[in-house]
């Protein structure tokens, strides 16, 4: 069973200057590609950016509806921010304890975009239609992981 401490601790992995992107058309680039698929929109950005800050800078919203007002900010307490990978899985921070409850009725390739570093080309899709506010993805279900009911 996780602790209080393990779910709502740890380190913080979005600080400014976590990602500076780099709007790319080179198809010769150095950095990680991010493709928001969606959005139809394609980002470069530096090894370790996190990948909610990566898609707020480019302008992409990764919070569904009332999730707008209602998020954490990015500090991994919410559960909101959820992404679906559809490529590049390896290419990605391991889940973190957080997301595990949070995310613990979801498939693996579905991510906490706050609590997910990008180390290569990834491409994801934002707002998935199951990605929050159900089961394990919601309140209720977080506290159950949490006290292994
Ligand atoms: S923004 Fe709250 S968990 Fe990611």
């Amino acid at each position: 069973m996780l602790s209080p401490a393990t779910i709502f601790g740890g380190p913080a992995v979005e600080g400014r200057n976590a990602c500076k992107l780099v709007r790319t058309k080179d198809p010769g680039r150095l950095v990680p590609t991010i493709r928001f698929e969606q959005e139809g929109q394609q980002v470069g950005c530096i090894e370790g950016a996190n990948l909610r800050r990566a898609a707020l800078d480019s302008g992409l919203n990764p919070y569904k509806g009332l999730n707008n007002l209602n998020n954490c900010g990015g500090v991994g307490q919410c559960g909101t921010c959820v992404v679906e990978v559809v490529e590049g899985l390896n290419n990605l921070s391991p889940r973190s304890d957080v997301e595990e409850v949070y995310l613990a009725d979801r498939p693996a390739n579905y991510r906490l975009s706050c609590r997910t570093t990008v180390n290569g080309d990834v491409t994801v899709r934002t707002r998935p239609d199951d990605g929050a506010g159900k089961g394990s993805n919601s309140l209720v279900g977080a506290v159950k992981s949490l006290f292994g009911r």
